[in-house]
């Protein structure tokens, strides 16, 4: 069975690229109306490329410190209020924790949490007030184990998932799950950056099921926990990583 989005609005952040534009992709072919969120110069085309009718996009950085009301009051004065927030724009800083600077430090803080935390707020201030909403934020294996070269994002993606669970507690009686979904190494321009060649060998090996995953097995995921079957999963991290954090 899947699940149907046809009266449903879905916010999604990162949308321009790799798991955010499958999750888009997928929510639009199941009948959701996206609001594609992204500061990439693809915005525009992937929003205008997505099944359906009625996909807008928002062309921002969400690291600014107005991004996330702009949008909110964008959204409320078309009498928009999303069903569905993803929040998956994110980046990394890949160098040993002893060489990483103080403005590489805080440029992945501010995109991977800061930004998913205040438009939490922005969005989620218009769920409570209509009394029903899905919260979702990509987070990583990283947010478990740790990843050599990766302080910076490790950190912020642990802090993800302690910020999903106080969202998920504070406002599950107003009928808002709020979960992260920690996929392994996906197949997206993300990591072909980083784990390619000898390095990308390596890492696949050490999965169990052998390879990386796919963007659009995330956005499954994803959808699930959109669906109305999912009502009863909050301020949960659902690990989707061929068995990476088994042991
Ligand atoms: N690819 C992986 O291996 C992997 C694994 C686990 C988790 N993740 C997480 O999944 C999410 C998506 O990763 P991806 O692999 O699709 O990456 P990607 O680089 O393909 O896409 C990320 C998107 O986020 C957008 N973005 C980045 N900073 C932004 C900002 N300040 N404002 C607005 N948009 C911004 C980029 O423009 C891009 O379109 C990230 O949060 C990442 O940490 C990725």
């Amino acid at each position: 069975m899947t699940s149907d989005f046809s009266d449903k609005t879905a916010l999604v952040t990162g949308a321009a690229s790799g798991i955010g534009e499958a999750i888009s992709q997928l929510l639009a072919e199941r009948g959701a109306t996206i609001v594609a969120v992204d500061r990439s110069d693809r915005t525009a085309s992937v929003c205008d490329a997505l099944p359906g009718d009625g996909h807008t996009f928002i062309r921002t950085d969400l690291t600014d410190a107005t991004a996330s009301v702009a949008i909110a009051a964008q959204l409320e004065a078309t009498g928009t209020i999303p069903d569905i927030l993803v929040n998956c724009a994110g980046i990394a800083v890949v160098k040993p924790a002893i060489d990483i600077s103080a403005s590489e430090w805080q440029s992945v803080i501010d995109v991977n949490l800061n930004a998913a935390f205040f438009l939490s707020q922005a969005i989620g201030g218009l769920m409570l007030t209509r009394g029903s909403g899905r919260i979702i934020s990509i987070a990583s294996q990283a947010a478990t184990v740790a990843l050599e070269g990766h302080v910076a994002y490790c950190a912020s993606k642990s802090a993800l998932l302690g910020m999903t669970r106080v969202l998920a507690l504070e406002w599950a009686s107003a009928g808002i799950t709020v979960n992260t979904v920690s996929p392994t190494i996906v197949n997206t321009p993300m990591a072909t950056a980083e784990w390619s060649g000898d390095k990308g060998d390596r890492a696949r090996a050490a999965i169990p099921v052998g390879r990386f995953a796919e963007p659009a097995e995330v956005a499954g995921l994803v959808a699930y926990l959109a669906s109305e079957e999912s009502a009863m999963i909050t301020g949960q991290d659902v690990r989707i990583d061929g068995g990476y954090t088994i042991a």
